[in-house]
């Protein structure tokens, strides 16, 4: 790999000669001897790899473990032992972490501090959704929470703000792109565009939450890969007349971000979409190109209507969402083709989105359903309805919609549409979910949105008498 550069715990650093599918977390524990950052699960779910990453638009929580080296040019890594201060003062997270005994075996611990330090540090107080993507066997969280909530109002330690500082000549590499045979770090995507024409078998590394797992789960050559994190210009949300165009490299905690105006029901769904350290990497680009049944965007894009541009070469071209997915991980994607962006309409009032899964936090979707009808009058007049997990790929419920345009929005007829549901989808049984539990599971999806229509409150948090 060619050379990258970043600032350690307030050091630049310059690495070469490492694969660049080269984790982060394997680069700091063996070839750095930093050993507090650890390695639970290694594929993003545990939170014990968390360190703090910060670049021009601030700092995140971010896992390692899933994190390749090439990621990290020109910017800042802070990583626990970072998160004291000079000569071993102690951060007031890790000092509230003692008083409220939030620590038993200790394992989970680095992780924690890391990611309460840099909740700390950007003044979140949101302590159960910051803390959700790390995991504690032992000592339970209350403890944990009531550290985080006890210095929320204590001033940031200087050395913590230091980060946000640097300079970045000074530690990025300064080099641009193609500067390996194996990696390829494009500025923009007319650079993209023409290397992944003459290479159109790499390997595209967005956020890497789904492909760090090739790599540390599946043990995968990718080479040559293609690092998308520095194209500034698809990481841009816009207004573009009644619609809104989202730049395939926006992540998910951006994303969430502007949807919480915009489409609350879908920023909700978003707000459980993994957690505060997968939001900070994944992008909405790679959520639809991995082309997963299961994943949590395309569902709600589709019920918005939401359009997909893709680029190839100079070639741009557009078509629903719903049509980009052929069937079990097939997507209409040609040879050195590249998602661009989605656009879908500002407005939507009745858009739901409802996800099942085993856990309320850090889950993957059971079922996905995503509801957008349009009624006129009391009657229906146009309805879009998509789930995940239902079937090979995101698929609309073209028998449900069906079965509600132009007949008057009533209990009868949303029980008749979650009926037709029936012969839309027949759904696969696995350790998610049984077969049947899915169908029921989306039928009651369609009367529940009925009951959210009407004003009743279906908060899954709350139950209602
Ligand atoms: C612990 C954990 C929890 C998760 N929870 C959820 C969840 O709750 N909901 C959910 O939906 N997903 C979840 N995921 C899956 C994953 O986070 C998403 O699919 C994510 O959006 C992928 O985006 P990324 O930027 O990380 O993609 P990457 O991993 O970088 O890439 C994914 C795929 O897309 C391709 N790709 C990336 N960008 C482009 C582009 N612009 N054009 C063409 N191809 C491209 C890559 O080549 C690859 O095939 C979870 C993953 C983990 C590890
Ligand atoms: S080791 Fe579990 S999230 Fe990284
Ligand atoms: S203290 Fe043991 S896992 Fe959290």
């Amino acid at each position: 790999m060619s050379e990258i550069a970043f600032l350690l715990n307030g050091t630049p650093v310059r690495v070469a000669d490492v694969s660049p599918t080269r984790t982060l977390l394997d680069w700091l524990r063996e070839d750095r001897g930093l050993c507090g950052t650890k390695e639970g699960c290694n594929e993003g779910d545990c939170g014990a790899c968390t360190v703090m990453v910060t670049d021009a638009a601030g700092s995140k929580a971010l896992n390692a473990c899933i994190l390749f080296l090439p990621q990290l040019d020109g910017k800042a890594v802070r990583t626990v032992e970072g998160i004291a201060g000079p000569e071993g003062a102690l951060h007031p997270v890790q000092e509230a972490m003692i008083t409220h005994h939030g620590s038993q075996c200790g394992f989970c611990t680095p992780g924690f501090v890391v990611s309460m330090a840099v909740a700390h540090l950007n003044g979140r107080t949101d302590h159960d959704d910051q803390l959700a993507g790390n995991l504690c066997r032992c000592t339970g969280y209350a403890p944990i929470v009531r550290a985080a909530e006890s210095v929320a109002s204590q001033p940031v330690p200087d050395w913590m703000k230091d980060d946000a500082d640097f300079r970045l000549a000074e530690v990025s590499s300064g080099v641009r792109g193609q500067t390996a045979p194996d990696a390829f770090r494009p500025q923009d995507s007319d650079e993209l565009a023409d290397w992944y024409l003459a290479n159109p078998d790499a390997t595209l590394i967005a956020g890497a939450t789904d492909v760090g797992l090739w790599v540390t789960k599946q043990l995968r050559d990718l080479s040559p890969v293609a690092f998308l994190n520095g194209m500034k210009d698809l990481q841009h949300i816009e207004r573009r007349g009644d619609a809104v165009h989202v730049g395939a490299g926006v992540t998910i905690t951006d994303l969430y971000e502007a949807m919480r105006r915009m489409h609350p029901s879908f920023a909700e769904l978003l707000r459980r979409y993994a957690s505060v350290q997968i939001r900070n990497a994944a992008t909405i680009g790679g959520n639809i190109a991995n082309g997963s049944p299961i994943g949590d965007g395309p569902p709600a894009l589709i019920a918005l209507g939401a359009t997909l541009h893709l680029r190839r070469g100079d070639e741009l071209r557009s078509l629903p969402l719903e049509r980009f997915f052929l069937e079990y991980r097939r997507q209409d994607r040609q040879p050195g083709e590249f998602v661009a962006g989605v656009s879908f309409p500002d407005h939507a009032p009745t858009l739901r989105c409802y996800k099942l899964s085993k856990r309320f936090d850090q889950d993957i979707s059971a079922v996905c359903g995503c509801f957008n009808l349009t009624v006129e009058d009391g009657r229906v007049t146009a309805a879009r309805i998509a789930f995940g997990g239902m079937a090979g790929v995101p698929k609309r419920a073209a028998l449900a919609e069906s079965a509600l345009v132009g007949k008057p929005w009533d209990l009868a007829t949303a029980g008749a549409a979650a009926e037709a549901m029936a012969g839309d989808f027949t759904p696969l049984s696995d350790m998610r979910a049984s077969a049947a539990y899915r169908l029921r599971t989306a039928q009651n999806m369609m009367m529940r949105y009925f009951h959210d229509l009407a004003g009743v409150a279906v908060d899954v948090l709350r139950v209602t008498p």
